[in-house]
């Protein structure tokens, strides 16, 4: 089976294309190197010993995606390409939903055009909003609270209604909860651009030294210690879910969408704790005042995914922590270095 793969060169598309080679897949990658860096694609090869093809094209150029699919057939797409940082969605909206919007309308009308029918897309547990109750299962109501989520909100939407008008379509939406750590080798993780804004690339950057101390977003939040909860999930963990996606939902019309998370909520100091004892470096800490837009607790029920695609995350917060730390050290900049 071969599948193409839109932002394999990022953070987690870099990490399923691992898995997929490891599986036996055939893949393609396509990557505008906008968040990444082709470095990545060269530590894929590394890590597995296997070949594949890349095409550095933007998803908004509708005639160089159209040529990738003229030139070969594929079975199945797992579509990562996306920006996704909240804060800059916010400064630059049309950007956002020209890049998000457009790049996959553009995609999903030269899949059908090639009859291409099998798509996995990246969605994010940032659609559910503000949850009335925890943990979050995939029927819970759906908003959003800035220009990213709505990208993927508006995504989840064109491609249920794509279904309702082509029912060759198989269409697997996977929410993700807080993707972190790295591949266990250290050679390919989160390469985050200037300062990180997601908890663990940050907490990483304090501990190593590049950063003096980490602001806590605030200490008041209705949870165990007042700092916020999330549902930390190792990013190997779920890039294995792309897979029994492809596997299980591959030829299967429908649309099927899954939460992708561990079911552990953990707070920010409980956080700052394990990656602590994992690295053996302080991990300095001052109370700041809450991030606006957060949420207090975030976590999943990821049952469904369990009972119908087979999967279940697997690695625990020390296996995340020391794999994050192990890519942190062996790349204190990253691909840069
Ligand atoms: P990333 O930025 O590391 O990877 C995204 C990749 O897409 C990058 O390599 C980038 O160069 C590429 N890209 C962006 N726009 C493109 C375009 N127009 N054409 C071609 N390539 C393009 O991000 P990631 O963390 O690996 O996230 C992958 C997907 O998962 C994204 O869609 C993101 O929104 C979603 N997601 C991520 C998280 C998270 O916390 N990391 C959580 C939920 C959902
Ligand atoms: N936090 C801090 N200090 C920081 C960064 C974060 O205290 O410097 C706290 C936040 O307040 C929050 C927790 O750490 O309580 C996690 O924050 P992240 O920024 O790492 O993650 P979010 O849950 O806010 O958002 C992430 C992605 C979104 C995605 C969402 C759900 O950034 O794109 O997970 O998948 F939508």
């Amino acid at each position: 089976m071969k599948i193409l793969v839109t932002g394999g060169a990022g953070f987690i598309g870099s990490h399923t294309c691992v898995e997929l080679l490891e599986g036996g897949y055939e893949i393609s990658v396509l990557d505008n190197l906008s968040n990444s860096s082709e470095k990545s694609l060269e530590r894929i090869k590394e890590i597995t010993g296997k070949d594949f093809k890349f095409y550095k094209a933007d998803l908004l150029d509708y005639d160089a995606v159209d040529k990738v699919f003229s030139s070969e057939k594929f079975d199945s797409v797992i579509h990562f390409a996306g920006l996704k940082a909240v804060g800059e969605s916010v400064e630059k909206p049309l950007t956002y939903y020209h890049n998000n919007i457009t790049g996959t309308l553009n995609l999903l009308s030269i899949m059908r055009k090639h009859g291409v029918y099998n798509i996995v897309f990246s969605s994010s547990a940032t659609v559910y909003g503000s949850p009335k109750s925890l943990p979050i299962k995939e029927d819970f109501p759906l908003s959003t609270t800035n220009p990213y989520g709505s990208t993927k909100l508006m995504i989840e939407g064109i491609l249920q209604d794509l279904y309702t008008a082509d029912n060759n379509f198989s269409i697997t939406i996977l929410r993700y909860f807080n993707p972190i750590g790295a591949h266990k080798s250290g050679k390919i993780g989160e390469d985050p651009k200037g300062i990180p804004n997601n908890l663990m690339p940050y907490i990483q950057q304090v501990a190593i030294g590049k950063l003096p101390q980490l602001s806590v977003f605030g200490d008041k939040y209705p949870t165990k210690d007042g700092t916020g909860v999330r549902d930390y999930i190792h990013v190997v963990d779920l890039s294995l879910a792309h897979v029994k996606a492809v596997e299980k939902k591959s030829g299967h019309p429908g649309v099927y969408i899954y939460n992708v998370g561990t079911g552990n909520g953990y707070s920010v100091l409980e956080m700052v704790k394990a990656f602590e004892k994992a690295s053996g470096r302080e991990v300095k800490y001052k109370i700041c005042p809450n991030r606006p837009g957060d949420i207090a607790a975030c976590y999943a029920d990821a049952s469904k995914a369990e009972k119908e695609l087979g999967w279940t995350a697997k690695l625990d917060l020390e296996d995340m922590c020391r794999d994050g730390w192990n890519w942190q050290v062996n790349n204190p900049n990253g691909y840069a270095d």
